[in-house]
């Protein structure tokens, strides 16, 4: 056996040759994830510390920079408006960071509108929790000039949808239009992504819920009548609670080893918490993909019409059967 693989599938090269099957493609929407892959590439270096002796020398702890080191947030906003504006691909950009939806100077448009949370969890970054990035992408339908109209697209006209998880390893899952879901595994020693996960699919049922179960006393009765449900079950086991806080690594973790992530409306929060646009429809995108169901609980997330580019939305995902008990609950209430 060589010790080196000499003709890896990089992320690159799996794109190129999905590509080439379709014969109308331009090949747009390949730079377009080039750019992605590059912002993605520095977020994780960042994350990871890469050069962090510089910063604060090598003596002691003080950050000789002082204010003027860059959140790990922002930079990675930057990363991803820069390269995205930068690939002449994309028209429409709405970033978890910005109020507003950002249009791309007239002379670098292109036919492709992204929408992304450039670092997931950041309130996980301080405690060292596996934190990500999310993305969707979408094609500027109408011939006009580009406006937020066109950004209000339900997720059933998604193109492409992906995260990456800065977790003991960077992946990236990747679902692309018809395609299957395909899981790429950064390699440090050449800084490409690897296919290692081909054609990810979800169980049909987990044993593991995924709840923030601080807020049990504000869910409504379906919820409650569930999570009681797989607490004390009538027949077999009692499911095992799993729930980092950190959407990214939760269904990652969904979509690995099965089961339900849950984050439902709440007397304070009657839309939740998470946000239609860059974290419900990518995730929903992917996780039906793969063969599982995400729903607000009484529709599928990705036929919820937006109103607004930062809206919230409840969503629960996952493994198909699982999610179907959710929605029978929700049926009786
Ligand atoms: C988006 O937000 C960032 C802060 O994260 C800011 O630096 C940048 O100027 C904003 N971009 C636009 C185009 O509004």
């Amino acid at each position: 056996m060589s010790a080196i693989d000499t003709n890896t599938m990089t992320m690159t090269r799996f794109v190129i040759m999905q590509q080439r099957q379709q014969p109308e493609a331009t090949g747009e929407l390949t730079t377009l994830l080039n750019a992605l892959l590059t912002a993605i590439k520095a977020v994780s270096s960042a994350v990871r510390k890469a050069g962090i002796a510089k910063l604060y020398g090598i003596s002691g702890s003080t950050n000789v920079q002082g204010e003027e080191v860059k959140k790990l947030d922002v930079l990675s906003n930057d990363l991803f408006i820069n390269m995205l504006k930068s690939s002449f691909t994309t028209c429409l950009l709405v970033s978890e960071e910005n109020d507003t939806h950002i249009e791309v100077e007239v002379e670098r448009q292109g036919k492709y509108i992204v929408c992304f949370d450039p670092l997931d969890g950041s309130s996980n970054i301080d405690c060292l929790v596996s934190i990500g990035s999310i993305f969707s992408i979408y094609k500027k339908e109408s011939s006009s000039s580009p406006s937020l109209a066109d950004v209000l697209q339900p997720g059933r006209k998604l193109v492409a949808a992906g995260y990456a998880l800065y977790g003991s390893a960077t992946m990236i899952v990747l679902a692309l239009g018809n395609g299957p879901v395909n899981g790429f595994m950064l390699d440090p020693a050449i800084g490409e992504f690897i296919l290692t996960d081909p054609d990810m699919r979800i169980k049909p049922r987990g044993k593991i819920y995924s709840i923030n179960e601080g807020y049990e006393a504000q869910w409504d009765e379906a919820v409650t009548e569930y999570v009681k449900s797989k607490k004390h079950p009538q027949t077999g086991k009692a499911y095992g609670a799993r729930y980092v806080g950190s959407m990214v690594a939760d269904v990652h973790r969904t979509l690995k080893y099965g089961g339900i992530f849950m984050y439902p409306a709440t007397k304070d929060s009657p839309k939740g918490k998470l946000r239609l646009l860059y974290e419900g429809n990518p995730m929903a995108f992917i996780i039906e993909k793969a063969g599982g169901l995400a729903s607000t609980g009484r529709i599928p997330i990705l036929d919820v019409q937006p109103q607004s580019i930062h809206e919230r939305v409840p969503v629960f995902l996952g493994s198909r059967d699982d999610v179907q008990d959710l929605i029978d609950c929700y049926k009786r209430h």
